[in-house]
């Protein structure tokens, strides 16, 4: 009798442990961004995502593997849910690690794919799962991180728009009872205003407002919270990114007015509220030579980039973290024999062909009693070092030396905009003479070889005469 209900109880336990078991597992989200640019062929789009996982239990990243491709989710997929047949699976989530720390647990990584789509959209990307790690406020339920796709065309740039992009540790320490900043660093090919907000509804799924106390300014994409609900405690934040034209411009020939958002993306992060042994004040910061916050510096691909990041503090500094492109590598901790007291990291990239355009390094210091640092943000936009070998040009055009040569029917810097030459009767009906006609005739051919939109002017012009 003893013995049985003894059996009884320990496969309770064992069941019960499992149960956490599996829970503990699962729950291992660490939040992520994804942003996306047409790449000049039709209706094909360039995406990259960043995704954060609990240390070594993503796609596998861990301080070893930063610039490898890890590949521990085969089967956990980017959707189209929105605009497509039903949910269909575009790319796998695996991805190359940009960083990890044992420490805070979590791992990071970046990957890029591209898809082509039937028509211009709007298409929703997105990547749901229901496993964030479990919260002190809110549920850790389920989440979407994803953006929708729209391919029209701008009256202004005169191609589709490229979406802002953003970028964010997956984890960030905020020390409870003080009055804190987090920036969001943000950035936009088009030049187009960028603004956030706090995500709703199906953005942010189950962590919708599950940062108490915080407040965002949407034109500086700044979070301010005093972090005062719970100490030790874990926050999930989702924060939806948007790009706003300059002045009104028309997208597929539709007016876009000023105030409505072109595309919006989506990043989302933890903040931990660490109880820290000191006041608020002297945390770390990044010092001469490290580049301003929100520089801006140009490379192309293959040509390698360094970056030095120094920092110093009242405290001995005892890490750097970094959030970076895929591929960037960085040293560990290094010491300045000239600079006394400050420590660096030199970090290295060699963007590759698929990471033409805008890219973002981020880089936070922390000291020994665990105080952070701002971060420290610089915008790398990577040129094409030959602009033909994606061939720009549409519609048969053909690329020499970055500039494109249309086909006869199409002009524009990427043959982009086709144009009819006007029927002969037409041309006929317009003139008066025959002499005048054949002149126009000649006029006409020409200038719609050299594919000059211009033609219908002169026509004009001429028979205005
Ligand atoms: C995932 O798939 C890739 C390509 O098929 C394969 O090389 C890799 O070993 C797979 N990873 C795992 C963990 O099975
Ligand atoms: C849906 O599938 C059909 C047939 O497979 C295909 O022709 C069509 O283009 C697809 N539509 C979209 C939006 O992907
Ligand atoms: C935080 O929010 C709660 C209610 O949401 C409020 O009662 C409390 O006063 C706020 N604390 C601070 C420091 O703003
Ligand atoms: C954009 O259009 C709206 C409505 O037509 C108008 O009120 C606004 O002044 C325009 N803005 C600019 C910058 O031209
Ligand atoms: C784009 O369209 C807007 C609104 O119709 C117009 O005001 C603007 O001048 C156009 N811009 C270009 C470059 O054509
Ligand atoms: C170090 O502490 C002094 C005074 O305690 C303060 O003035 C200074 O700004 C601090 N330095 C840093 C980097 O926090
Ligand atoms: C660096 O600082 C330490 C202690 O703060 C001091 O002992 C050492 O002499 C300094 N070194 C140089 C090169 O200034
Ligand atoms: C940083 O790394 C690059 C390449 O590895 C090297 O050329 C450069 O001297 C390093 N800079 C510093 C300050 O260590
Ligand atoms: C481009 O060339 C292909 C094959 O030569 C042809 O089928 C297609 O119609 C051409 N497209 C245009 C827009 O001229």
């Amino acid at each position: 009798m003893q013995t049985r209900s003894y059996a009884v109880s320990w496969v309770i336990h064992v069941c019960i442990i499992l149960i956490m078991c599996a829970r503990t597992n699962a729950s291992h989200f660490r939040g992520g961004t994804i942003s996306w640019k047409p790449t000049g062929r039709e209706n094909e789009v360039q995406f990259s995502f960043k995704l954060g996982w609990t240390y070594n239990r993503g796609p596998g990243c861990t301080t070893e593997k930063v610039g490898q491709l890890v590949t521990n989710m085969n089967n956990s997929y980017w959707q189209c849910t929105s605009g497509c047949n039903s949910s269909l699976n575009i790319a796998n989530v695996n991805y190359i690690c940009t960083g990890a720390s044992q420490s805070e647990n979590w791992e990071q990584g970046e990957g890029t794919f591209t898809y082509k789509f039937p028509g211009i959209g709007p298409y929703t990307v997105e990547f749901t799962g229901s496993a964030w790690v479990t919260l002190s406020h809110g549920s850790p339920g389920s989440w979407s991180i994803g953006s929708v796709v729209y391919l029209g065309e701008r009256n202004d740039t005169k191609q589709p728009n490229i979406s802002p992009i953003t970028t964010g540790k997956p984890v960030y320490r905020v020390p409870y009872g003080c009055q804190s900043e987090i920036v969001i660093p943000v950035v936009d090919a088009d030049d187009d205003v960028v603004k956030c907000r706090w995500s709703t509804g199906s953005e942010c799924v189950s962590i919708c407002g599950a940062l108490p106390n915080a407040t965002i300014d949407s034109n500086t994409c700044t979070i301010r919270l005093s972090a005062t609900h719970t100490a030790e405690g874990t926050f999930a934040v989702a924060v939806t990114v948007q790009d706003f034209p300059q002045n009104n411009i028309t997208i597929d020939n539709q007016v876009h007015l000023t105030t409505a958002p072109l595309s919006t993306v989506t990043l989302q992060f933890l903040v931990k509220t660490p109880v820290l042994t000191s006041n608020c004040e002297n945390k770390p910061s990044f010092v001469s030579p490290t580049l301003p916050q929100a520089s801006i510096i140009y490379t192309k691909v293959f040509q390698t980039v360094n970056l030095l990041f120094y920092a110093s503090g009242n405290r001995s500094i005892s890490s750097i973290t970094m959030t970076t492109p895929a591929g960037m590598t960085y040293t560990s901790l290094q010491n300045d024999p000239m600079l006394n007291g400050t420590v660096f990291l030199n970090a290295t990239w060699t963007p590759q062909q698929n990471q033409v355009g805008t890219h973002i390094t981020c880089a936070i210091a922390e000291d020994v009693i665990g105080k952070t640092s701002d971060s420290r943000c610089i915008t790398i936009i990577v040129k094409d070092s030959n602009e033909c070998v994606d061939n720009p040009c549409q519609n048969n055009g053909t690329c020499t030396d970055g500039l494109c040569l249309c086909q006869p029917g199409y002009t524009d810097d990427k043959c982009q905009t086709g144009f009819e030459a006007m029927p002969n009767n037409e041309l006929r009906a317009k003139v008066k003479t025959a002499k005048e006609f054949f002149v126009l005739v000649i006029i006409q051919n020409i200038l719609y070889m050299q594919q000059c939109l211009e033609y219908n002017i002169l026509v004009t012009l001429f028979t205005s005469i």
